[in-house]
């Protein structure tokens, strides 16, 4: 589409306009946002670019490979992958309330990413894949007043601190527009048509406390609950879809014996920008089958609720 044709070359005129011959740092998370940033930015400036991928163990069944396999191997985008799940996962050990997670999470990913980053000669510039809503959400929730609802870990702080000045190109679009600028720059449909994922992870979809064990869980059910989606041919009509593992167990039947095994839930909701959502109306054999190739497939999981709560008054995460 013409518009966002012209948009991407006046994107990438404005990014070496301000890099000039200048080295860049990107952080990666493997979204669609923080991706089309490195991509476009790498069109525009090529290998003064590096991606920095900062792994907190948080993430979901096989991402840290695709990403890896995708920037390094199909797009030659020089990348620094550090794997530190050890080290978040031990500082996370006995922290159940969602803003402290967040924060310390967001307070080790600025320390790792500023390690790695130190070790990229010369850098001047931190590149981020910041959309609109990032900005306002971060300052006010519905137009209303300076109320945060969740700090969002992608917005601030970092540049002052690294002394790196900002490039951030997506600034001033919206969830379907940094799609559309995506499939401009040839990313694979798989990819740009992939659900948004927070910056946190899965310690957001673990309300309470983490544990390695609850997060092998909620991998697997997770991998199921999408697999379900994208055989019946829903993952496009949805904005986003996932498990929260509870931290709850409950009591099931299972052959001859008890179990006291986990429960979960699924949400999947509609959205035009994350602002607003709405659940999905998935059918009831859907949800039946889904919860049955769950309990089946997944040990640890004995029971499966489907969450329909709309954005407002739920938010989409469960934290
Ligand atoms: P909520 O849960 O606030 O989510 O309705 C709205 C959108 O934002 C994502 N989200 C986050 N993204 N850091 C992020 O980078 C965060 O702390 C965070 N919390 C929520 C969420 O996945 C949804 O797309």
């Amino acid at each position: 589409d013409w518009t966002m044709a012209s948009y991407r070359d006046e994107a990438i005129r404005k990014i070496r306009e301000q890099v000039g011959d200048k080295r860049v740092i990107c952080g990666l998370s493997g979204g669609v946002d923080s991706s089309v940033a490195a991509v476009l930015i790498h069109e525009a400036i090529g290998d003064q670019l590096t991606c920095v991928f900062v792994d907190h163990g948080l993430l979901r069944l096989n991402e840290a490979d695709e990403v890896v396999t995708m920037f390094r191997d199909n797009y030659n985008i020089p990348l620094i992958h550090a794997d530190e799940s050890d080290l978040f996962l031990t500082a996370l050990e006995g922290v159940s309330d969602p803003e402290t997670k967040r924060k310390l999470i967001g307070k080790l990913f600025i320390d790792v990413f500023q390690r790695e980053a130190a070790q990229i000669d010369g850098a001047e510039f931190l590149a981020q894949g910041t959309l609109y809503p990032d900005v306002i959400e971060s300052v006010s929730f519905s137009g209303g007043p300076s109320v945060t609802i969740k700090s969002h870990h992608n917005v601030g702080g970092l540049p002052e601190k690294m002394g790196l000045k900002l490039v951030e190109p997506l600034r001033e679009l919206f969830k379907d527009e940094v799609r559309a600028l995506g499939r401009e720059l040839g990313l694979p449909d798989s990819f740009i048509g992939r659900h948004p994922f927070p910056g946190p992870g899965l310690a957001i979809r673990c309300p309470g406390e983490i544990t390695r064990e609850k997060l092998e869980i909620l991998r697997k059910a997770d991998a199921v609950f999408i697999d379900q989606i994208r055989r019946h041919g829903l993952y496009d009509d949805i904005w986003q879809a996932f498990v929260a593992i509870l931290p709850v167990r409950t009591v099931g039947v299972m052959g001859d014996g008890r179990t006291y095994d986990f429960a979960c839930a699924l949400r999947a909701v509609t959205s035009v920008d994350g602002m607003t959502a709405d659940y999905y109306p998935f059918s009831h054999e859907f949800l039946g089958e889904t919860a049955t190739r769950i309990i089946n497939e997944v040990r640890g999981i004995n029971r499966v609720t489907y969450d329909i709560t709309s954005k407002p008054p739920g938010t989409i995460e469960w934290e």
